[in-house]
């Protein structure tokens, strides 16, 4: 193998892109998935896995956005879940989780390539909607953070929308995130949308922020609409 050869072997492997819009890139994520077996992103289930039992139960139905490499459907079916969707829009993150859920024998388990800023789902389809970092994804160009570029707004609010809509009635969106409060309040709590906002953090050192928005429950009192609950301990 020559020199080159084993430049662009090592280049394979790195974690980042050369810059933080090649995010934006299904390329990217396919070129990734091709040589990264497991990744998680933000923490694992482990890290927020009491926050998410306060909120499902084995009858729901589960839809993940962006599942990428990580185990996280896998954790959910060891808790008892077993009508979990996940979806992706790299062909080979979908691929790839297919062959590991068929040798762990995890069959009951969808996956699909979607892209999640046009959900292929009839309205209120799930029970609970989960993303873990890919919402984060649609940030990396976005600017100012306090003052978003348009053209991030508009896809951001073209995914709340789309994931408002296939939500049951009192369905739950789960978003766990780097986003901090003060910068995704104003678009959680978008006049559109009929869902209540609460968060909490996890995470040791670096805080991550773990959503829930329940739809149909949108507080009637001011026009804030979150609040933040006490935090267990873990
Ligand atoms: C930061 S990774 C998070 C992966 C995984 N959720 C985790 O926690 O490890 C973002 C994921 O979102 C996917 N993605 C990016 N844009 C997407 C889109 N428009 N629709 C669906 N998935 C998308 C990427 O392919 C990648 O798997």
């Amino acid at each position: 193998m020559d020199t080159n050869q084993n430049l662009n072997n090592t280049q394979k492997k790195l974690v980042g892109p050369s810059s933080a819009s090649a995010y934006l890139d299904p390329h990217y994520w396919d070129e990734r998935f091709s040589n990264e077996e497991h990744y998680e992103w933000l923490k694992d289930y482990s890290h927020f896995q009491h926050l998410i039992q306060a909120h499902i139960n084995p009858n729901f139905s589960v839809l993940e956005l962006g599942c990428g490499n990580s185990q996280l459907s896998e954790h959910l079916y060891e808790d008892g879940i077993t009508n979990i969707t996940c979806t992706d829009l790299s062909a080979v993150a979908v691929q790839n989780k297919q062959k590991r859920l068929l040798s762990k024998g995890l069959i009951e388990i969808k996956v699909m390539e979607a892209d999640m800023l046009d959900l292929p789902f009839s309205d209120e389809t799930f029970d609970v909607i989960i993303e873990k970092g890919t919402m984060d994804v649609l940030f990396v160009d976005s600017g100012d953070p306090w003052n978003p570029k348009p053209s991030t707004v508009t896809k951001v609010m073209k995914m709340l929308k789309g994931v408002h809509r296939v939500l049951k009635p009192n369905g739950i969106f789960i978003s766990i995130s780097f986003g901090q409060p003060h910068l995704r309040r104003p678009l959680y709590n978008a006049p559109e949308f009929t869902w209540s906002f609460e968060w909490k953090t996890f995470g040791d050192g670096f805080h991550y922020f773990f959503y829930t928005l329940k739809k149909g429950n949108r507080s009637l009192e001011g026009n804030e609409g979150s609040k933040r609950l006490e935090q267990p301990s873990i």
